[in-house]
Order: structure tokens, then C-alpha cells, then sequence
């Protein structure tokens, strides 16, 4: 198969890739997707970073020797934040977190240089967002928080509840209490909740969506490769570990389309 024809593989545990999907939809229309969302081991938030590792490693092996890729995103900060550079070590095509684009993007964003972060308990206790953001710059303040709940209202449609505003006045607090003006969704189910998170944040702090920037850097990596598919009319298959049916409903609202997912058993 001609190269620029291949894929763009993308993993999550569920369904918050997704947001990233409909990023690329809307920057990359021609580009042909496969992915993967690790539902009957979801949440990888409370997992340790071996199991996390070996669970994205074992998804991109799939796709790796099933579909035809180009180009693998791992959209997923738990996984990108235990595991991205030896996902790179390991495969022979392109590997991109959602971890950089996301942490550049806030720095470029906030003008007091006090950034919050909230992510997975996973991501959160990897420090992968203040290492990479004091990497870019040294002066910036950074104030974390993990937000377990967060994904489980996500993934059981729980988000326009009282509860799940409760929930993120709860967590989001602390960080306005410290005077951030920037927060960073860390994990890729948040911006399915982006509305509520707003609600809380209110004027006090732009929120930062990594998906926008990580398809950014795709076209990027893309294009220095010569590999964009410029095309019109991408496809799209979706495979799942779990049940389909919520994931196919989720997403297809997500998405603003119908999506089908194949169940995959490991
Ligand atoms: N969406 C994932 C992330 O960006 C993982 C959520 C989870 O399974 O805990 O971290």
C-alpha cells in the first residue's frame, strides 16, 4: 500500500480518544483512522505504569500487525505519561503523545505562568506535565491535582448531573484557590465534560484541550515525512475491548456521526 495511504492508529481506554478524533476530522479530513478504545480494562487512571505500558504496548502490536499504519497517536495521557518513549524505542513507525503539545500550549496560553494540571491519579503522580513544563520554563508555577472521577462519569454518561458538578467544584477548588489563570485537561475524557469544567473554572482560567495541539503535531510529523493524506473522505474503523454498545453511543454523539466498533478479545 502506498504509504501516505496508511492509517493513523490511536489508543485510549475508552472512549476519550475520541476527542482527539474529532480534532483530526476536523484539521486532517483525508486521513484514514484506526482506532483502538481498551474499554474492558478501562480506567488505566488507577493502574501502576507497568500494567499501563504493557496494555498500550499490546494494543499497538495489534494494529501494528493488523491494519496498515503510518503513524501511531497515543491518545491517552496515562499512557503517554508512563510509557512514550519506549513505545517510540519499541516501533518502527512514528509514536506521539498528547502530553508536549498540551504543556507548550498552556505555556503559550498563560500569562501569570501559574498552570494547573489535572489528570488521571496515574499521570498525576507521574509529575510527566510539571517535568515537561518546567523543562520549557523554568520560572512557571505548576499546581496538580488528580481527578478520579472524572473518567467514570464520562464513560457511564453521568456528566450533566448536580453530582458531577459538585464533583469538579470539589477538585478544581484547590487550583483556584492557588491563582491559576491556565488549566490543562490532562487526560483525553475531559473536554467530553469541558462544559462543566467551565462552569467551575468561569473567567478565573482558560482551559487547555491537548487534542486541538496534538493534531497539530501530527499534520506536523505528517508533512515533514511527506505522509499527509490529502485526500478527501478518510475512513474510519474503531475496535474496542469491551461491550461496543456504549462506546458506539458516546462516541456517535462525540463524533456527530454513527460509528461501529468491532469487539477484539486479547
Ligand atoms: N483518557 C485517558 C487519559 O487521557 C485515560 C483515562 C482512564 O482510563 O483512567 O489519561
Amino acid at each position: 500500500m502506498e504509504e501516505r495511504k496508511k492509517a493513523i492508529g490511536l489508543l485510549d481506554s475508552g472512549v476519550g480518544g475520541l476527542t482527539l478524533v474529532r480534532e483530526l476530522n476536523r484539521l486532517l479530513p483525508g486521513e484514514n483512522i484506526v482506532y483502538f478504545g481498551d474499554t474492558a480494562r478501562m480506567p488505566y487512571g488507577p493502574k501502576g505504569p507497568e500494567e499501563v505500558r504493557s496494555y498500550a504496548t499490546e494494543i499497538i502490536e495489534f494494529l501494528a500487525s493488523t491494519q496498515d499504519i503510518k503513524l501511531m497517536i497515543v491518545a491517552c495521557n496515562t499512557a503517554t505519561a508512563v510509557g512514550l518513549s519506549y513505545y517510540q524505542a519499541r516501533f518502527s513507525f512514528p509514536v506521539l503523545g498528547v502530553l508536549e503539545p498540551g504543556a507548550q500550549a498552556a505555556l503559550d496560553k498563560s500569562q501569570t505562568r501559574r498552570i494547573g494540571v489535572i489528570g488521571t491519579e496515574a499521570t498525576i503522580a507521574s509529575k510527566a506535565y510539571p517535568n515537561a513544563i518546567l523543562a520549557m520554563d523554568k520560572g512557571a508555577k505548576v499546581f496538580d491535582k488528580a481527578c478520579p472521577l472524572f473518567v467514570l462519569l464520562v464513560e457511564n454518561q453521568l456528566i450533566d448531573t448536580p453530582e458531577a458538578y459538585k464533583i469538579a467544584q470539589s477538585y478544581l477548588e484547590p487550583l483556584l484557590q492557588q491563582g491559576i489563570d491556565t488549566l490543562i485537561l490532562g487526560c483525553t475524557h475531559y473536554p467530553l465534560m469541558e462544559h462543566v469544567l467551565a462552569a467551575v473554572t468561569g473567567e478565573q482560567a482558560a482551559l487547555v484541550n491537548s487534542a486541538q495541539y496534538t493534531a497539530l503535531a501530527a499534520r506536523k510529523t505528517l508533512s515533514e515525512k511527506g505522509l499527509l493524506n490529502a485526500e478527501k473522505g478518510g475512513w474510519q474503523r474503531f475496535f474496542v475491548s469491551g461491550e461496543p454498545r456504549n462506546f458506539e453511543e458516546i462516541g456517535g454523539r462525540l463524533l456527530g456521526y454513527d460509528i461501529k466498533a468491532y469487539r477484539v478479545l486479547f
